[in-house]
């Protein structure tokens, strides 16, 4: 079955709306045919993203908004989580396995982001924020092409 369907979301950075924001956005994906497993894995990437913005963009301090745009195409989920923080100067060093720029971190979440997501696509502007761009594709086409018959 093709759907086609899109949200966008915006709330404050404070870390109370992380398990909000990756509630909505699960909730939103479930409408597409992800196993449980799946919508584990986009639970985990969509904290990550979200906590960054919180933790890194708006370092730990309120008034900052974050974004999220979902939208679904026929098979698969894109989600973009957007703030207007301090942004990254390296992308490519900040996904690295690994590598933070707190010492009290473990360096993990662009990992996460990579491994369970399909897609994964970073811009950033130092002191202008930063906007993750991921996407996730339905594996198991059999049960549509099932469908069909
Ligand atoms: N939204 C963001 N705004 C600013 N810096 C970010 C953002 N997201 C990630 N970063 C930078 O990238 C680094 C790596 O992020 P990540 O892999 O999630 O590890 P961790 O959050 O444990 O530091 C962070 O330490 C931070 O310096
Ligand atoms: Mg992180």
């Amino acid at each position: 079955m093709k759907i086609d369907n899109h949200m966008k979301l915006e709330f404050a950075g404070i870390p109370e709306n992380v398990s909000f924001a990756r509630l909505v956005v699960v909730t939103f994906a479930s409408q597409l045919d992800f196993t449980l497993d799946d919508l584990e894995e986009i639970k985990v990437a969509i904290s990550e993203a979200v906590s960054n913005a919180i933790i890194h963009g708006y370092q730990n301090q309120p008034g900052g908004l974050v974004w999220i745009e979902s939208s679904i195409r026929e098979n698969c989920l894109e989600v973009v989580i957007k703030d207007e923080g301090v942004g990254i100067s390296n992308i490519e060093q900040a996904m690295q396995p690994a590598f933070t720029t707190c010492q009290d971190r473990m360096g993990l979440g662009f990992s996460f982001m990579q491994s369970f997501m399909d897609e994964i696509e970073v811009q950033s502007v130092v002191n202008g924020g930063t906007r993750i761009r991921l996407c996730k594709s339905i594996k198991n086409l059999d049960h549509d092409a099932n469908m069909e018959h």
